[in-house]
């Protein structure tokens, strides 16, 4: 009998009986001996109202405890609202209060509070409207992205977390060390073993849990690429970490990436899966979240649903990063970082391109091979790479991608340009030694697809707890 609100809000019927369970949102009480109780569950972003007459069964002894915040069953006869904005409420034969919430100290009050002061309680900014409307959204794409995946024949690969190779080659990484606690106590059971028995081969450090230094994984790419030189067209969709240290609306040091890698792709097929994954995923949520869709555009950014609509329909132009530079340096902006070929774009100049030069996403290509990791293929030019950016508006950089670098020597030479040692990306060289393929990739940023479907202002608040630098409370 217990129903969920979306549930009754779309199947039920005026006349059904039926018992919701959820958090109260208000109350008010008339004179005429009922209180009116908004009850939200969180499966849709509406409440629903029950009206509990004063004679029900539990009203007597609790109803001064159903405040903001309590947690109630209530259970009775749906009927047609008088009210507007909804169809049903339900008419109560029964009230049951699970959990007081002292209404001096309950944080969420009903005033608006600001999304600084809600990243501070976490652990209760998911019972707000915004953070009920993101999560819910987030819960859709995540479902859609591999929905997209699926219905194409991709493989989803389930890259390590932990790693012993830097893929972007950046060095912003987190060390993974086992406690000194547990370390003591391997030593204790395995050491007499291991190394009495030479178990250990040389090369190996004793000290470390694994035998060498290992991190938390920036990326799935480079064993993404064994699956999909093997397996074909394959997935990740996982956490990423990232030691930058950071403190931008656009950065975190946990996030979620999914990285496709395609055996046989070009860079331009490579950007033409991009451009259809983006604009199948804006297509969904304005499909299927329309109700959340409706808040964001009333209450965060009058242009969110606009915003959509125009990249599920446009197609993303291709610009070549020479190109770029140029439209930058001929703009007459003044922008806080200089813009030069040869040096990495910033956020306000991707911004720049994508929402006030071309009005529309763009993928940017072909960046100099000295701003670029080592596993981005390298053009006849001599001078770029196979690279591409994927811009948006609201984010600038959405996706980061590239044609690989499959000629083995090539590729060397590109890690000792970059001070890389290729023995110890022995195992991606092989890749290129035992019958090399065309291949191509990218990684889209989950909580910046957030940022740009939502108008959020601040990653933080579109990923359930966020870890950046000095904090990590939840
Ligand atoms: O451009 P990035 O660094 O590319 C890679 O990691 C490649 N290995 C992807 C690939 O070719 N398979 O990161 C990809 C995307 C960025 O475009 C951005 O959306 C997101 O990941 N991203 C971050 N999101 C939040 N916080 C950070 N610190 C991020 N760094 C990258
Ligand atoms: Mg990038």
């Amino acid at each position: 009998m217990y129903r969920r609100i979306a549930d009754l809000l779309k199947n039920a019927s005026p006349g059904d009986a039926a018992e919701i369970r959820g958090w109260v949102r208000t109350r008010r009480d008339s004179k005429g001996g009922f209180s009116f109780v908004e009850v939200n569950d969180g499966s849709c972003f509406a409440s629903l109202q029950a009206v509990v007459p004063a004679d029900v069964p539990g009203y007597e002894q609790s109803i001064k405890d159903v405040t903001t915040g309590s947690s109630v069953a209530i259970s009775g006869k749906l009927v047609d609202s008088p009210g507007k904005g909804q169809r049903l409420e339900l008419q109560a034969d029964a009230l049951r209060l699970l959990g007081t919430a002292d209404a001096d100290a309950y944080p969420l009050q009903k005033k608006r509070h600001s999304f600084e002061f809600l990243r501070e309680i976490a652990h209760l900014r998911t019972r707000t409207n915004t953070f009920g409307a993101v999560f819910r959204v987030r819960n859709r794409v995540s479902y859609a992205i591999h929905e997209f995946f699926q219905q194409r024949g991709f493989l989803y690969v389930h890259s390590p977390i932990i790693t012993t190779s830097d893929c972007e080659g950046a060095g912003a990484m987190f060390r993974v060390t086992a406690s000194r606690e547990s370390r003591d106590e391997s030593r204790e059971q395995d050491s007499p073993s291991m190394t009495s028995l030479n178990l250990l081969p040389s090369t190996l450090d004793p000290a470390e849990f694994f035998g060498r230094p290992a991190y938390l994984t920036v990326s799935g790419q480079l064993e993404g690429e064994i699956f999909a030189c093997s397996l074909g067209p394959c997935y990740t969709f996982g956490p990423t970490f990232r030691a930058e240290n950071s403190n931008t609306t656009r950065h975190l040091a946990e996030f979620w990436m999914i990285e496709p890698e395609m055996p046989f792709f070009e860079l331009i097929d490579n950007m033409a899966l991009a451009e259809e994954f983006i604009r199948h995923l804006c297509r969904t949520v304005l499909e299927d979240c329309q109700e959340d869709l409706a808040f964001f555009a009333d209450r965060i950014d009058k242009e969110a649903i606009t915003t959509l609509r125009m990249i599920a329909e446009n197609d993303f132009l291709r610009v070549t990063y020479t190109e770029a530079v140029e439209v930058l340096t001929q703009s007459g902006m003044t922008f806080d970082y200089q813009v030069e070929w040869g040096r990495d774009l910033q956020s306000e100049h991707e911004r720049y391109l994508t929402e006030q030069h071309f009005q529309r996403p763009v993928i940017l290509y072909d960046y100099p091979r000295t701003i670029k990791p080592f596993y981005m293929r390298v053009n006849d030019d001599g001078k770029t790479v196979r690279a591409m950016d994927v811009l948006v508006p609201r984010v600038g950089e959405i996706i980061g991608g590239s044609q690989r670098e499959e000629r083995l020597d090539v590729l060397e030479s590109r890690m000792r340009e970059q001070d890389l040692d290729p023995a110890h990306y022995w195992w991606y060289c092989e890749l290129r030694k035992y019958g090399t393929v065309p291949h191509s990739g990218f990684g889209l940023g989950l909580e910046r697809l957030m940022l740009l479907i939502t108008g959020m202002q601040n990653i933080r608040d579109v990923i359930p707890f966020p870890r950046t630098p000095k904090s990590a409370e939840f």
